[in-house]
């Protein structure tokens, strides 16, 4: 089976993913480098994922992406930009071109991984599991996920929840890419429905 993961960030998602041939793409070398040591079997990219994904869907089974989510999540908008008055930004739209995109034109399984936005969502996902919205174009029935409190949580107990041991690796902002991952118990569960699902 040939996947392709968009947004790699450190492969939370990926962890328990077996019997693939995974294409991984990250736009940060450093963040891409770990990925490799983690997952030296994978194919890691270090390229803009939102245009490798208009080069390359069609040479994958399954596609699965995680675009970046500060300019959507409710922390940023509503924490940050009201109350402490950071500048403000527009949620960037290639969330929506790339379910849009692969909506219209995706034959083989995908899904796209976000948080639940602070806005009304232009798309309803398939389903929201824990903090995050799914959409996709195969069923992931609805499951009940409980962990630790994401934005509380420090380096050594997200280290611990995600199963990754960062303390050999200098890089800024640890606390963030640990905070970025996609739990991987989450990430086998997407995984499995989309198997499930004949095409
Ligand atoms: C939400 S994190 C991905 C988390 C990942 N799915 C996991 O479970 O560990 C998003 C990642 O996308 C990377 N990124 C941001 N913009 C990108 C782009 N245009 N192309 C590729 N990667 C990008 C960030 O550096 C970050 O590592």
């Amino acid at each position: 089976m040939k996947i392709l993961n968009l947004y790699s960030g450190l492969g939370g998602n990926r962890k328990l993913w077996k019997n693939a041939e995974i294409t991984a793409v990250e736009s940060s070398a450093e963040i891409a480098a770990v990925y490799k040591d983690l997952y030296p079997g994978d194919n890691i990219i270090v390229d803009d994922a939102h245009k490798y994904l208009l080069n390359h869907y069609q040479k994958f089974d399954f596609i699965w992406a995680s675009p970046p989510c500060q300019t959507h999540s409710s922390f940023r908008q509503n924490i940050c930009v009201r109350y402490r008055g950071t500048q403000p930004v527009y949620p960037d739209m290639k969330l929506w071109q790339e379910i849009v995109f692969l909506q219209a034109n995706c034959d083989t399984k995908w899904v796209v991984e976000n948080v639940k936005p602070y806005y009304p969502a232009f798309i309803q996902p398939t389903v929201s599991l824990e903090r995050h919205c799914f959409w996709s174009n195969f069923t992931i029935p609805d499951k009940k996920f409980t962990g630790v409190k994401i934005r509380k949580a420090q380096i050594p107990d997200l280290q611990k929840y995600h199963d990754i041991d960062l303390s050999k690796y200098k890089l800024p902002n640890k606390r963030q890419l640990l905070r970025n991952c996609v739990r991987y118990d989450l990430g086998d569960y997407i995984f499995g429905a989309a198997q499930y699902e004949k095409k």
